[in-house]
């Protein structure tokens, strides 16, 4: 069995939000006050995660897992659930996306994650200003991040990514110093054009810095040579200069890979979501609960990425924001 939709794609790319909480307030993510967090009694246990990654992995073909959130390492068993994940047969890949600020300092994860086997990281990080970054994120943590991008890349994981998202009038003169500090680090940096995800609504399209801006700004100070080898990948990827350092531009609204996809989803409280932007769910948690077998769950499984839809639609009149906002269905 595999995950097929009925426009010939296959999502091999299971991205798993293990939380929607958050130890930032990123102010395109959501409010200063937070959001009204999911039920615990409603979240998976590790054990049930674990189960259901397990499905995805030997019977539906799933060869990637991205462990997301909010915040993944608030989740408090994320070392062991990463080393039962990585001692599945077949072995997936295993990466995570993260904020970044509890991987360093005293009793960081970054060591940890790493010998449990997580192969990537990809640590967000908008802005290089102290200041900027507590507008940004409403927490002053900024040298926290740093440490845990240094505490990343002492733990072998290579090339260390950041993600970066560009706002105008907020951060949108740092693309060229994001990319220097990215460069003198041997980190691999990532723009991503904000999306629509936002809990508040708040995203217009005329305030979007496009990914053809962020070229226009790189190419001033930077030659960059698109490098070969996409594939499925969403970011158009450069080579900088002579290299080998490269940069990622993802153009996820201007230029979107729907054609391309082969990510599913699964949120903290075990709802399959075919995309970022899906109206719908399909529950595989009361299954889960009321005691179905391995074969019933793939079978759910299955038959909720094949209604996949085409497109995310951003552009489509009538566009229709999810309900879900971006920190309950992970990135
Ligand atoms: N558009 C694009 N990226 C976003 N992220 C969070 N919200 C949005 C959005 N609306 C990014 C974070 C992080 C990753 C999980 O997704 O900055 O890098
Ligand atoms: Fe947290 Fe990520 Fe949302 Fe920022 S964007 S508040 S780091 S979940």
């Amino acid at each position: 069995m595999q995950l097929a939709d009925s426009y010939g794609r296959v999502a091999t790319d299971l991205r798993v939000s293990l939380t929607d909480r958050c130890n930032l307030r990123c102010t395109y993510c959501m409010p200063a006050e937070g959001l009204a967090w999911l039920p615990r009694p409603e979240i998976l246990t590790d054990s049930e995660v674990l189960r259901l990654v397990a499905i995805a992995v030997t019977r539906l073909g799933v060869t990637e897992i991205r462990l997301t959130g909010g915040e993944p390492t608030l989740r408090p068993g994320l070392v062991s659930l990463v080393q039962a994940i990585t001692a599945l047969v077949p072995r997936p890949e295993v990466a995570l996306t993260t904020n970044g600020l509890l991987l360093g300092g005293s009793g960081g994860l970054a060591g940890a994650l790493a010998a449990a086997g997580m192969d990537r990281v990809n640590v967000s990080l908008d802005t290089l200003r102290p200041d900027r970054f507590g507008e940004i994120t409403r927490r002053h943590r900024l040298d926290d991040v740093f440490a845990g991008l240094e505490a990343a890349a002492r733990a072998g994981f290579a090339p260390v990514k950041v993600n970066a998202v560009l706002m105008r009038g907020v951060n949108d003169d740092e693309a060229v110093p994001l990319l220097h500090w990215c460069l003198d680090r041997g980190y691999e940096l990532r723009f991503i054009e904000q999306m629509p995800l936002d809990a508040q609504g708040g995203w217009r399209r005329e305030q979007m810095v496009t990914a053809a801006e962020i070229l226009d700004r790189l190419a001033a100070e930077f030659t960059l040579t698109p490098a070969p080898g996409r594939g499925n990948a969403p970011a158009e990827l450069f080579t900088i200069d002579a290299g080998p350092g490269q940069v990622g531009v993802i153009a996820s609204v201007s230029a979107p890979f729907c054609a391309a996809c082969d990510r599913v989803r699964l949120t903290a409280d075990g709802q399959v979501r075919d995309c970022l932007f899906a109206r719908t769910e399909s529950d595989l948690r009361t299954p889960l609960r009321s005691g179905a077998d391995d074969e019933e769950i793939a079978a759910r499984w299955v038959r909720a990425v094949r209604a996949k839809r085409a497109g995310h639609g951003i552009d489509v009149p009538g566009f229709v924001q999810p309900a879900r906002p971006m920190s309950a269905i992970g990135g």
